[in-house]
């Protein structure tokens, strides 16, 4: 068993992955300085799981406080979700995105190195394949420039840990390629808590269902693809979360630096996402087609054999359960931890 920093560990996926850590016997410190989450978050994982974590509020950009952190804890290793995600953001102050997940990610890897602990795990995202690769994605087709700050930051990020693996074989590095990830936990009580109005999908159609919004918009029907709508890799958190527990598993027994892709290989139309809450959930969303969103592209799915094959890790959940448990978390939580 070992003890995890787990940066952004009060976020979305950072709390899901934390219930699986300590199910799993892991110790976990979680530092957050709850820029885009609370740390209610945090106490329901602990009423989850039965067991107790440490918090520590702060930024990953306060060298002296990761320091500390290092010093009074005896980590293992560091799963590190720290960082903005909003694409739209990003494009109007790209120097934040540039500092918080960038300089971010720099000021993390040099406190780990000062403190000689060389495994972590780090949040990428099917962004960095770009636009010019055919689906399904695989590790290692050619990597290309992002058209947004947010995924340049997560190309940037892979690539120095790249370098910084080369340079050093202490180093042991996850890359884990996220697609879409949507669900929430089978208890509903942890969940996607999304400040102001959501720019992802899953969100926007549980904002609608629960009455928050009035109605869906669906950005572009003219798309290459089965019925028009775009085409996305959907994956369930708690599947994304348990590649995490495998991935430090795997980490704590390799070296180097190796990029997994974490999706279920599906690729599933927006308008079939929509279809499928309106049955599981027996509920309408009212929607209308919309004009093409700038940036978004047709279709991608992934390639997971290599997360299969060397992870251990198969996705358990498919797009009924997503849409359920999203659903379950929603109407539990009309207005998130705020409620
Ligand atoms: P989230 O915003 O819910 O979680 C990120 C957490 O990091 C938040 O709790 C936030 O308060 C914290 N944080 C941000 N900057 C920080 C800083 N400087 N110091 C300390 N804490 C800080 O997002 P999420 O959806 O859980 O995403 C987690 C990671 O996964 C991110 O790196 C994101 O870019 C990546 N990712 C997410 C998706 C997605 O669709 N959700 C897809 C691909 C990759
Ligand atoms: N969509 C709508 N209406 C909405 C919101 C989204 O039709 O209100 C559509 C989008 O146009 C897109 C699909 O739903 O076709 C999925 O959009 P999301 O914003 O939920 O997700 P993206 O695929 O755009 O973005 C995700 C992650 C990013 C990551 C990107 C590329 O959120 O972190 O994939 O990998 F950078």
């Amino acid at each position: 068993m070992a003890k995890i920093l787990v940066t952004g560990g009060a976020g979305y996926i950072g709390s899901h992955t934390c219930v699986e850590l300590l199910n799993a016997g892991h110790e976990v410190i979680v530092l957050d300085n709850l820029c885009n989450s609370s740390s209610e978050s945090l106490s329901r994982v602990e009423k989850l799981t039965q067991k107790s974590l440490t918090f520590v509020e702060g930024d990953i950009r306060d060298s002296q406080l990761l320091d500390q952190v290092f010093q009074q804890n005896s980590i293992d290793a560091v799963i590190h979700f720290a960082g903005l995600k909003a694409v739209g953001e990003s494009q109007q102050i790209p120097l934040a995105y540039f500092d918080n997940n960038i300089a971010g990610s720099i000021s993390l890897v040099q406190a780990m190195q000062r403190a000689q602990v060389f495994k972590l795990v780090f949040s990428s995202s099917a962004t960095v394949y770009g636009e010019n690769n055919p689906s399904p994605y695989q590790e290692d087709m050619p990597l290309n420039m992002p058209n947004n700050n947010y995924g340049y930051t997560k190309l940037v990020v892979e690539q120095m840990l790249e370098k910084a693996a080369i340079a050093d074989e202490r180093w042991s590095i996850a890359l884990l390629r996220y697609f879409n990830p949507v669900g929430a936990h089978k208890s509903g009580q942890i969940g996607e808590d999304p400040q102001g109005i959501p720019n992802n999908l899953m969100p926007f159609v549980t904002q609608v269902a629960v009455g928050l919004r009035e109605k869906l918009s669906i950005f572009g029907h003219d798309y290459d693809t089965a019925d028009g709508t775009c085409e996305r890799d959907f994956i369930h958190v708690v599947d994304l979360a348990k590649a995490h527990v495998l991935a430090i598993q795997n980490r704590l027994n390799h070296q180097g630096c190796r990029a997994w892709n974490i999706g279920t290989g599906q690729p599933i139309s927006v308008l079939t996402l929509k279809d499928t809450f309106e049955k599981v959930n027996q509920i309408q969303i009212p929607f209308e087609f919309a004009a093409r969103r700038a940036g978004d592209l047709a279709s991608f799915y992934a390639d997971n054999a290599r997360a299969v094959k060397e992870l251990g890790w198969t996705p358990e959940y498919g797009l009924e359960d997503m849409l359920a448990d999203s659903w379950k978390w929603q109407k539990q939580n009309p207005k998130g931890y705020g409620s």
